[in-house]
């Protein structure tokens, strides 16, 4: 099948489905996802969504906050765009529907996380992901201009390259036509063409052994770009939460929010030690790679599988109501949040970098936008402010589409397209080396390219890497098409890229941290 739209939106998380709710009156578009419209990362958020919202709060301290966080490697610029524009994002997800908690006198009700010195975190409970992704699903189902393609996977951009065309002169001449994609249901691959292609397909957390991320979350959206010649930048920044619930054998880890602590839960070790003031004297409540590593260090030096978040002094009545998603899951295992303390473990969970993009979500290659965690903005430099992803994504789908509606009755289709070609041939019985090899690179990364690194670990886990990148690329060539099979070439693509770039950075820096290079001050300037 060859479809043409003019607006092609890979990803219906937070940042692709309000991409399409504003480019919805400019032209057609096709918004494509791998699973249902609704499994996303964006469900899953707990915390909330950051905005300044009433005084003593202001833009210069959330500034301050994510500049400060970011280790000395944000852009200044993009923070005041981002911080400035979003009590405007805000008003449009209310009015879109998104139900935020409010007090009596009906004034939002703000929580906070490590790293903010203010209360300034509006949520829906513990469940703010899910209020956001259900009210934009019932928007965009309701649009009549927008085409959703549920179990339709992105393999890859369509660029010169599958015209035959090299781009000789540089890398500004690369266009994007659109995309070529597997449905999963006739497992037919379909040409779809567009004016604009949008990447919003989210992160990478399934590097790790232990991740936050619902399975989607496979760095698929970067690995095409990667491979379609765009610029990739920062991706040694992977950020890990510090307390996921330690509950073996779950996939993905479940969140415990980090807005527990604002409400003043406690980190302990197991001999119920408050240990976090010795690394940082704002606690528990420090920027997330503090406590991450320091929750690491303890672990290893007691050797204990996990640490305690200890709540049991706060307000039963209103822990509970406060935090009733993670008040069932931990009763669903037999703690009792109000009297036992919960078991605790990093997680991956963020992925800093990504699509290297402009202040209007550009990427290098032309007619190419990425929004959302796929996209590098230079927002949170080398370590992101707990709740600014979500409002990240807001407003740089805001900002995209006011870009691309500028030139979108200019740009042509480009009929010469080629429909997919690439036939493989092999049996279902591969499945088992796509799984082992899955596996294998998940703890690669994880023994190698996790909290803690060194020169000694990163080029072991390159060249343990590249023999798994060499077997997959063969069968790759050799095989039907999986999702399960591109998922595994794509997150060996985007692993390869975190190691080079943590090889590259010869300093410990936010998020990056190796035993090799000493820690330099951050050189953040206000
Ligand atoms: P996602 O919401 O991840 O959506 C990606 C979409 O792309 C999905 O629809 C997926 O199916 C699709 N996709 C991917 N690859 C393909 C492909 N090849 N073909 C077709 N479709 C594809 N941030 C905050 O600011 N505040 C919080 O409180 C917060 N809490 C979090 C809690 C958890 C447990 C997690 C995991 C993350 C949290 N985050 C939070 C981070 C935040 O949720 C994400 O960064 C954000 O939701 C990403 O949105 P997105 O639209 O970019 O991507
Ligand atoms: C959390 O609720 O702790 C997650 C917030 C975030 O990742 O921004």
């Amino acid at each position: 099948m060859k479809k043409k739209v003019d607006f092609l939106i890979i990803g219906s998380g937070i940042a692709g489905l309000s991409f399409a709710l504003k480019a919805a009156p400019f032209g057609s578009i096709c918004l494509i996802t791998k699973n249902s419209l609704e499994e996303t990362n964006t469900k899953y958020a707990q915390g909330g969504i950051a905005a300044v919202t009433y005084p003593p709060d202001s833009f210069n301290k959330h500034i301050r906050d994510t500049i400060l966080c970011g280790d000395g490697f944000c852009n200044k610029q993009i923070v005041e765009t981002v911080v400035k524009e979003a009590p405007d994002r805000i008003k449009e997800l209310l009015k879109w529907g998104v139900d935020f908690d409010r007090q009596p006198d009906g004034n939002f009700e703000l929580g906070r996380e490590g790293g903010h010195t203010e209360h300034r975190i509006l949520h829906h409970k513990d469940n703010t992901g899910l209020a956001i992704q259900e009210a934009l699903t019932r928007q965009v189902k309701a649009t009549p201009n927008i085409e959703i393609l549920e179990n339709c996977f992105a393999i890859d951009l369509i660029t010169q390259h599958h015209l035959g065309e090299l781009v000789k002169r540089s890398r500004k001449d690369i266009v994007c036509y659109g995309a070529y994609t597997l449905n999963l249901g006739s497992r037919e691959v379909d040409t779809i063409l567009a004016k604009t292609t949008v990447i919003a397909t989210g992160g990478t957390g399934n590097l790790y052994d232990t991740t936050t991320n619902p399975s989607i979350a496979t760095g698929d959206g970067i690995a095409m770009v990667y491979r379609a010649k765009g610029i990739i930048e920062n991706m040694e920044f992977v950020q890990f939460h510090p307390t996921s619930l330690y509950h073996p054998g779950e996939r993905p880890s479940f969140l415990i929010t980090e807005a527990l602590r604002g409400f003043g839960a406690v980190l302990r070790t197991a001999d119920g030690e408050k240990f976090m003031s010795k690394y940082d004297k704002r606690g528990s409540l420090a920027p997330r790679d503090v406590v991450a590593r320091a929750i690491d260090n303890e672990m290893k030096i007691r050797g204990d599988d996990f640490v305690y978040l200890d709540c049991t002094h706060l307000d039963p009545e209103e822990l509970v109501n406060h935090f009733p998603n993670i008040n069932k899951k931990c009763r669903s295992i037999d703690i009792d949040i109000t009297k036992d303390v919960i078991p605790v473990v990093p997680a991956a969970h963020y992925l800093c970098g990504g699509i290297k993009v402009d202040e209007n979500g550009r990427s290098s290659i032309n007619r190419l936008y990425a929004i959302g965690e796929a996209a590098s903005t230079g927002l949170h430099g080398a370590n992101r402010l707990a709740s600014n992803s979500l409002i990240e994504a807001l407003v740089f789908a805001d900002r995209a589409v006011n870009e691309s509606i500028k030139e979108i009755l200019k740009i042509p289709f480009n009929d010469k397209i080629p429909e997919w070609n690439i036939e493989g041939t092999s049996h279902p019985e591969e499945m088992v080396l796509i799984t082992q090899n899955y596996k294998e690179m998940q703890q690669i990364m994880s023994n190698y390219v996790g909290i803690m690194r060194s020169d000694l670990r990163l080029q072991r886990a390159l060249a343990r890497l590249e023999i798994i990148y060499k077997e997959t690329e063969e069968l790759y060539k050799k095989s039907t098409l999986s999702r399960k099979l591109c998922e595994l070439r794509n997150l060996i693509n985007v692993g390869y890229l975190t190691i080079i770039m943590a090889q590259n950075l010869h300093e410990s820096r936010g998020l990056h941290y190796t035993i090799d290079y000493p820690q330099k001050k951050a050189g953040a300037e206000f």
